[in-house]
């Protein structure tokens, strides 16, 4: 049976990635830390499935990470693991540079040294794939063409700084010691099961507790949104028929500036549950922006698109209506998320941001 180390594999993304796997019946190892961010309620379905074996751990942990190679002789380590929130890395940065950097580093490390011990044939077949962000790239301006692979790397976050490292390490161990390595990058997901700290699920929650809607600026930054199970399809794909050593970028071709989401999310809410007390829109409160804010990123998917044959399955239109209905519908995952931790966070967050704005703004924010 094919076998994968999957690390972060009960975060967001790496959880949708464990899900898929199992249905194609590969045996996972998930090791995953359970950070605020990791929850084993997304993986509640394999609670009895003998082929997911959880392990929780860090990426960072040498040893750990040698014993699960030497006991699971995986095909292949799928990397998600990370610190994932950009406003997060502005609050503390130094969490980024122990596990995007350093984890990544040991990981890598630890991989190598094991693969050099296998016999040749064993080996050869083996692929370190590292999951990475369009964010490693910088920031767009209106009109700019999308990142390619080739865009010159820019981080301008400590968090995409951290990812654009860990990268570059990737690559390095490729130059170095011929590490068998794939790199995706990938645009902003959205789908079930997403932390409520990130926009999407942070509005459609606040929405429903009639709490304001805190749209950074002026709610012009740009994202391409790409559903959580295309970016999966897409890292298998890549693991499949990936060239060795090279990168692929993943999108959803779907931009759209933050305010146009929050307002799409909005109507959706008003036609789901109407709340009787006026349109869910009312509750859009523009805040202190982000500091550092890229503005624009547009990934193109060219180079996945005709090597691999990648297509994404989801539309944005009805892949927010489906993530706003599973939100309404599994209120039990999303109570057992918001912890005191994530009430904490959102009072560190956004306490400070205040609501700086008025209605002449919003005014101005949605025509610009
Ligand atoms: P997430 O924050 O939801 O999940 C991260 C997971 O990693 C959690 O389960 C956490 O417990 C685990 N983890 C953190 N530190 C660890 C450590 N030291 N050792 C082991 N496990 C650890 O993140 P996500 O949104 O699912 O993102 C997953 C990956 O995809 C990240 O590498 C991120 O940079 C990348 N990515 C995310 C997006 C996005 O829109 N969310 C887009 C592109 C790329
Ligand atoms: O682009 C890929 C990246 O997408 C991933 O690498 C990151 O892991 C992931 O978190 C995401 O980063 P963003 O910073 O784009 O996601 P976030 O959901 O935090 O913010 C999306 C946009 O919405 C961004 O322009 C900031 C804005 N925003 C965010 C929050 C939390 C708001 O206006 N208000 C908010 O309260």
């Amino acid at each position: 049976m094919n076998c994968q180390l999957v690390t972060g594999g009960a975060g967001f993304i790496g959880s949708c990635y464990v899900l898929q796997a199992r249905r194609r019946g590969i045996r996972v190892v998930n090791l995953d830390k359970l950070t605020y961010a990791g929850n084993l309620g997304n993986l509640a379905s394999l609670r009895n499935d003998p082929d997911h074996v959880f392990v929780q751990g860090d990426i960072g942990n040498a040893e750990l990470v040698r014993h699960l190679l030497d006991t699971w002789r995986p095909d292949a380590v799928v990397n998600f693991a990370a610190e994932s929130h950009v406003d997060r890395s502005i609050l503390d940065p130094e969490a980024f540079v122990r596990t995007n950097v350093l984890g990544t580093a040991t990981l890598l490390r630890v991989v190598k040294d094991w693969l050099a011990r296998l016999a040749p044939g064993q080996a050869q077949a083996f692929r370190f794939l590292h999951i990475s962000t369009d964010e490693v790239f910088g920031a767009l301006a209106p009109g700019d063409p999308a990142f390619t692979e080739t865009t010159p790397y820019s981080p301008r976050s400590p968090y995409s700084a951290s990812k654009a490292a860990s990268d570059h390490l990737v690559r390095a161990f490729r130059e170095t010691y011929g590490l068998p390595v794939l790199l995706t990058n990938c645009s902003n997901n959205y789908g079930p099961r997403q932390f409520p700290e990130k926009l999407i699920p942070l509005v459609i929650l606040n929405a429903l507790d009639r709490k304001p809607l805190p749209v950074y600026g002026q709610g012009m930054n740009v994202r391409d949104w790409l559903h959580v199970e295309d970016h999966c399809a897409a890292v298998a794909r890549v693991l499949e028929g990936g060239r060795v050593g090279e990168s692929y970028n993943i999108g959803g071709r779907a931009e759209r500036a933050n305010i146009e989401v929050v307002r799409t999310i909005c109507a959706l809410l008003d036609e789901l549950v109407p709340s009787g007390q006026g349109p869910y829109a009312d509750l859009i409160t523009y805040v202190t922006d982000r500091p550092g804010h890229d503005f624009r990123y547009a990934m193109n998917c060219t180079k996945l698109e005709t090597e691999l044959g990648w297509r994404p399955r989801h539309d944005f239109a009805s892949g927010l209506r489906d993530t706003v209905r599973w939100y309404l519908e599994n209120r039990d995952w999303v109570e057992n998320v918001r912890t005191g931790a994530y009430r904490q966070w959102i009072a560190v967050n956004y306490a400070s941001r205040g609501a700086v704005c008025d209605a002449a703004s919003d005014a101005q924010g949605g025509k610009a």
